[in-house]
């Protein structure tokens, strides 16, 4: 099945008003690869001043807390980003499980919240290095897997990052048979979860992506597109990884 490529950046808690300028090159890439979908996740503050600097680019949040509203201070709601114009959400990325104990459970609620309120997915998932060491990488992915997949998820508005954690910010990444095999491990998983569906599902992969790397990630098995943390702060080093992926 073919499925058309997504390029996502994650701005993670990086960029202010000035940054904003680099969004005209990232915008002109995607307009320059129409065969692929390009996005960034900014900080929540940067929402809606990302889309009025660059319209046409998707733009999203880096987490939503799963209530509609209330007595959570600091998060922010579905509503709040889609206020914003916001398209999607990462959720679960391992930052936050790390930094804020977040739950696959709670990713679940997250990822129906989004899909309630007509906004799509990245739903993070990956293994640590003593995970990996002690042969439990699929076996932990996996797990994730099936407690945070809501029921019936569709490939219109979830896609999955497998980011071993590893690999985040470290320069290093897994081999290219690696990710593949993981890849397939996710989708063959993802197939038990919710069927047929699983064949349409866009699975990136995060870590270390670079311009240097991306056309090799890229080109592995299942791997439908890249989510890129530090390499997605300029257009310089984020236009040449769109472009691997068009
Ligand atoms: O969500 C993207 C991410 O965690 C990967 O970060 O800086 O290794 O590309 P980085």
């Amino acid at each position: 099945m073919t499925r058309r490529k997504l390029i996502a950046g994650n701005w993670k808690m990086n960029g202010d008003l000035a940054s904003l300028a680099e969004l005209g090159g990232i915008a002109i890439a995607a307009q320059n690869a129409p065969g692929i979908d390009v996005a960034i996740a900014v900080p929540a503050t940067l929402i809606a001043p990302a889309i009025a600097a660059a319209p046409g680019l998707s733009i999203g949040a880096q987490d939503v807390h799963w209530s509609a509203k209330g007595a959570h201070t600091g998060c922010i709601s579905v509503a709040m980003i889609a206020e914003a114009k916001a398209e999607f959400s990462i959720i679960g990325h391992s930052e936050r499980r790390a930094d804020n104990g977040e739950t696959d459970a709670q990713v679940k609620s997250k990822a129906e919240a989004l899909h309630a309120g007509g906004l799509d997915a990245i739903l993070c998932v990956g293994e640590t290095l003593d995970e990996r060491d002690a042969g439990q990488a699929v076996a932990v992915v996996t797990g994730q897997l099936a407690a945070s997949v809501p029921e019936g998820a569709a490939a219109d508005w979830l896609s999955i990052a497998y980011e071993p954690v590893w690999a985040i910010g470290t320069g290093r990444t897994p081999t290219v048979s690696d990710v593949a095999a993981m890849h397939e491990a996710i989708r063959t998983k993802l197939r038990e979860l919710i069927g047929a569906e699983a064949d349409a599902m866009r699975l990136l992969y995060g870590g270390s992506v670079t311009g240097d790397n991306a056309t090799e990630l890229l080109g592995a098995s299942d791997v439908d597109g890249a989510l890129v943390g530090g390499a997605s702060l300029t257009a310089a080093k984020f236009v040449p990884i769109v472009e691997a992926g068009a």
